[in-house]
């Protein structure tokens, strides 16, 4: 059991600056249990609780846990330059929570993308020492031929790093799409090592991390969805 005020809620949960929430809480924006709140010092039970602002409903979330099925030309980074960032893609009181992406895909990557707002799980799942498996499909300039998927197995020794690189596992989709895994995350590594071994990536898609597959969580491009203790589970 954890209670806060009720402002102190609102501020938890992005919606802004304590004072901005003790006006929302005032002017009767916010309802819990189909009452309206409007004594900000109100003593609020977290656990399982929703609570409706501006006529939407809302569950409290000590933290964040997301996916987002990012689509090309969105940045991951804190201030991106070229393209919009993916932040432009979730609720704006996520941005004000610190969400950020755990990791990064390239600006023209698509698919899963973990977002959050909890340092410690971001820590742990960007860890070197994490050997997590994630999924690609990467589809290639030139064609996939057998010899490409042995090289990918064996491993490439790309620029800047201190041994050859290998892929988990490989496998031809057809003539010019291959699903391959990694558990290391090194800048552009797929593409590094699809052009160390003689071919060049056209377009990249990760589609799965861990045991946690985007098609089962029924996203379009564009669209996130939470994450729930049995789907955390399966990213291990
Ligand atoms: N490898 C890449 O080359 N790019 C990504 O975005 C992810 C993995």
């Amino acid at each position: 059991m954890s209670k806060l005020t009720l402002d102190r809620m609102l501020q938890s949960q992005g919606f802004g600056a304590r004072k901005y929430c003790r006006a929302l809480i005032e002017d009767g924006e916010v309802s819990i249990g189909g009452e309206v709140v409007t004594d900000y010092r109100a003593q609020i039970e977290t656990d399982g609780l929703q609570f409706t602002l501006f006529d939407e409903v809302w569950t409290y979330r000590e933290h964040l846990y997301i996916v987002l099925n990012k689509p090309a030309n969105f940045e991951c980074s804190r201030k991106p330059s070229h393209h919009p960032g993916v932040l432009t893609l979730l609720p704006e009181q996520f941005m004000w929570r610190e969400v950020q992406p755990v990791g990064r895909l390239d600006h023209d990557t698509t698919g899963m993308l973990l977002m959050s707002d909890d340092g410690a799980f971001i820590h742990a799942q960007s860890s070197p020492k994490r050997h997590v498996p994630k999924l690609y499909v990467a589809s290639t300039h030139e064609a996939v031929t057998p010899a490409l998927i042995e090289q990918l197995l064996a491993g490439v020794q790309l620029h800047d790093e201190p041994a050859p690189l290998a892929a988990v596992s490989c496998r031809a989709i057809d003539d010019h799409r291959l699903e391959i895994v990694l558990e290391q995350g090194k800048y552009h590594q797929v593409k590094r090592m699809l052009a160390a071994a003689g071919n060049h990536c056209a377009a990249l898609r990760r589609t799965a991390i861990g045991q946690l597959r985007l098609d089962s969580l029924d996203l379009e491009e564009g669209e996130w969805c939470y994450l729930e203790m049995e789907q955390l589970a399966l990213l291990a």
